[in-house]
């Protein structure tokens, strides 16, 4: 598998006219370049290249795609052997999956990877020397071939043992590495002495860090490696090659705490198993094992300390939900970490406690819940009130439907009451009818505008200019109605807030939903935006148009809402309430007619 960062980084330098230009004549027209299409048969030239958005399209067939896609499409490539092509066309070296690429470069990287690999070997064999070392190693019950299955090892009792292999023991690379230690007088030592050896590995195998445990009791009772051109711990998981197989033939992942309880658990036969290093679970870890597998079960200690690591994890994990993906919590007894678990009770019997974990939704409920007192009025709405953080934040439509009807029943109210306090849309509302909550008319739809649906429209916007994504408000984007645009819509602005994509062209966009559910909405918005590269001022105003639309939709409907039940409308902070609606919507309408006789 070749890394979406060298993907991202290969489309963001390599210029696609360049490329193109290799194989069709391109001349320029404004500020793109133009040529008679290679993809259908034409006379006069309506295949454009933008060098700004690093994309080409055609008015006349449609053809249109990243650079990457060109190579695809002109020299019917395979994915993998365009990106081959195209990085050995620029003089790039494709890695599998590897290290990331920013910070230092492929060469740097390289000769840390070697220096790591020469340190793990070094720690391996002077386990084979320390008595002391497997002795440990032995009571904590490892056998010999998992030790070796993870390239355990043992970093000896002394200040300087890696001179032993390192003959240049002042190599600043050493430093760099995270091995080597240089105090205020200069003097360099091992980072890591008298402890067993942890190597940490990235997707490929390369060893890229290490933890290392004390032996007996002390403190730090594990020794990481620092963050390092290699490192970073966020983004890295302990186990990953040696779960692999695991992970496909189960399609389940699950992640603990430990560098032992993921070793215990592979000599138990449970081989999908890897840990977070230290930190709380972020999201880029859940989004790299959702990749991997359609389960995730995270599993923590029953204690307090666990609970507070789930519900990171928990937060972590939202935006990346996805309704055929599964989340799910296990908590052990509170005396148990996994290690101890499958030591005492075997591998099934955590297999089965896996299987029935508890799933996220369910947790999520559990968690909210235990804050409020849902016996009085005040604890109901608080629990409204904080599900506010969570609930609108689920990346998986139709989960997040199901826990507003939930939070509904929890807290006494309508669904649409629900989501209107969590700010999402209201789901579908069946006109003119009563519902089981009560007898009140559910909201009128949103007013949608004549033309273009708003999320169509805002979905062009941002593949016309995908830095905006950032600046669209997601509790907007839930009055939308939920579609598959609007799943595309929330998609792109999460790919935004990951951050690696900020300032990168459209073409490298494009490549990150390359065969993922969205493509097909963002493939069809793209075939849409006929009107070809509208300039970027212009899509400002439009973008700030569509805002204003979508806030209008959202302060009528409220405003309906509010009048739908004169009975509520009694108490002065209601009356003010709706005051400021009316107040709002002049505002927004006016700013509207300003600027009328805009579209995408
Ligand atoms: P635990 O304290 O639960 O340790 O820390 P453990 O994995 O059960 O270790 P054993 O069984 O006593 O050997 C869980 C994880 O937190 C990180 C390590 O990644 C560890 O595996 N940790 C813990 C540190 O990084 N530093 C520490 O000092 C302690
Ligand atoms: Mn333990």
């Amino acid at each position: 598998m070749i890394p979406q960062a060298f993907i991202q980084d290969l489309v963001a330098r390599v210029d696609i006219v360049e490329l193109i230009q290799r194989y069709v004549p391109l001349k320029k027209a404004g500020a793109n370049y133009a040529a008679c299409c290679p993809f259908h048969n034409e006379k006069s030239p309506s295949f454009t290249v933008s060098p700004s958005k690093q994309f080409y399209h055609c008015f006349g067939c449609g053809a249109h795609g990243t650079a990457i896609g060109f190579l695809m499409e002109y020299a019917g490539l395979g994915f993998v052997d365009a990106v081959e092509d195209l990085a050995h066309q620029f003089g790039l070296e494709v890695p599998n999956e590897g290290p990331r690429f920013d910070g230092a470069s492929h060469t740097q990287q390289r000769s840390l990877i070697d220096l790591m690999s020469s340190a793990a070997r070094f720690y391996r064999d002077q386990l084979k020397q320390s008595p002391k070392a497997i002795d440990y190693l032995k009571r904590r019950g490892l056998t010999g071939e998992i030790t070796a299955l993870f390239g355990i090892g043992y970093a000896p009792d002394a200040w300087q043992s890696l001179e032993q292999v390192f003959s240049k023991y002042d190599d600043p690379a050493l430093v760099e590495a995270g091995l080597v230690v240089t105090n205020d007088t200069g003097r360099r030592y091992d980072r890591f002495r008298d402890r067993i050896m942890f190597p940490i590995q990235d997707q490929r195998g390369n060893v890229i860090a290490f933890g290392g445990r004390i032996l007996d009791s002390g403190e730090p009772k594990y020794l990481n490696s620092p963050e390092t051109p290699l490192f970073e711990k966020g983004r890295e998981l302990y186990g990953l090659p040696q779960a692999r197989v695991g992970i496909r033939e189960t399609d389940t992942v699950i992640v603990v705490e430990g560098y032992m309880d993921v070793v215990a658990l592979a000599q138990f036969g449970v081989g999908n198993a890897v840990a977070t290093l230290g930190t709380a679970t972020t999201p880029t870890h859940v989004q790299k094992l959702l990749r991997q597998a359609n389960r995730l079960v995270f599993c923590f200690d029953g204690d307090k300390a666990g609970r507070k690591a789930a519900h990171r994890a928990l937060e972590a994990a939202l935006p990346h939900l996805a309704d055929d993906k599964n989340v799910s919590f296990l908590f052990l007894p509170e005396e148990h970490d996994p290690d101890s678990f499958v030591r005492e009770r075997g591998a099934e019997a955590f297999q089965a406690a896996a299987q029935d974990a508890t799933q996220l939704g369910r947790f999520l409920f559990d968690t909210l819940i235990e804050d409020c007192d849902l016996i009085s009025a005040e604890g109901r709405a608080r629990l409204i009130h904080l599900a506010k953080d969570y609930i609108p934040k689920i990346g998986a439509p139709n989960l997040r439907v199901q826990l507003v009807r939930e939070l509904a029943q929890a807290s006494h109210v309508s669904p649409e009451e629900a989501a209107q306090g969590l700010g999402l849309a209201i789901a579908k509302p069946s006109r003119g009818g009563s519902n089981r909550f009560g007898e009140r008319k559910p909201p009128p739809p949103l007013p949608r505008a004549a033309v273009t649906p708003l999320e169509r429209k805002l979905l062009r916007v941002l593949l016309a200019k995908p830095d905006l994504s950032g600046k669209l408000p997601l509790s907007l984007l839930s009055a939308l109605p939920d579609n598959p645009e609007r799943a595309a819509l929330i998609a792109v602005v999460d790919a935004g807030e990951d951050g690696t994509l900020i300032g990168a062209p459209l073409g490298a966009w494009l490549e990150h939903f390359r065969g993922n559910p969205h493509e097909n909405a963002i493939a069809l918005a793209l075939r849409s935006l006929e009107e070809g590269f509208v300039d970027a001022e212009q899509i400002d105003q439009i973008f700030q148009d569509t805002l204003t639309e979508l806030e209008l939709g959202q302060t009528s409907a409220e405003i309906s809402r509010l009048c739908a039940n004169p009975r509520d409308l009694q108490s002065e902070a209601a009356k003010e309430k709706l005051r400021e609606l009316f107040e709002k919507r002049v505002l927004l309408e006016k700013k509207q007619k300003l600027r009328s006789g805009q579209s995408v």
